[in-house]
């Protein structure tokens, strides 16, 4: 068992597809262990992607994702950090794959309504970023 964060960003809130996507996650093995609906500032989006903080895209990237609310949870199941990124699909939805998230609902690089954790040790800091243990039904 394997654990992960998923944020819905906020292209996907305003899009009305949080169900979707929960299901898509839902229906391929992954549980919803932890959730809960937030608005980042932009100075909590900034200290989340702080390992882009020197990508061109950064200012762009946290302005985009303190802009309205999001929803972040944690995932988990067997290999649910590499589950999670293949449900995604590719960062750039024009490379993501058919049937993806990404493919069916993204419309930019930026806005392309979710995130998921890279690897284990990204999961457990993003994880530990808006969840207590308390608040996680492992
Ligand atoms: S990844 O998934 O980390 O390999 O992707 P990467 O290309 O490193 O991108 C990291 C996050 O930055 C977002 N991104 C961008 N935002 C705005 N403009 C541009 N050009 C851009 N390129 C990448 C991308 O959506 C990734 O966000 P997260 O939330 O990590 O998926």
């Amino acid at each position: 068992m394997e654990q992960t964060l998923s944020i819905i960003k906020p292209d996907g809130v305003r899009k009305n597809i949080i169900g979707d996507v929960i299901r898509r996650f839902e229906s391929r093995g992954l549980t919803v262990i932890a959730m809960r609906m937030l608005q980042m500032t932009k100075q909590e989006a900034q200290g989340f992607y702080a390992v882009h903080k020197e990508r061109p895209f950064f200012d762009s990237l946290t302005d985009f994702m303190s802009s309205g609310p999001v929803v972040v949870m944690v995932l988990e199941g067997p290999d649910a950090i590499a589950l999670n990124r293949k449900i995604m699909g590719a960062t750039n939805y024009e490379e993501a794959e058919e049937g993806t998230i990404r493919k069916d609902f993204a419309s930019s690089i930026e806005s392309n309504v979710v995130h998921g954790s890279d690897a284990p040790e990204t999961a457990k800091t993003e994880i530990a970023y808006f969840f207590s243990s308390l608040d996680i039904m492992a």
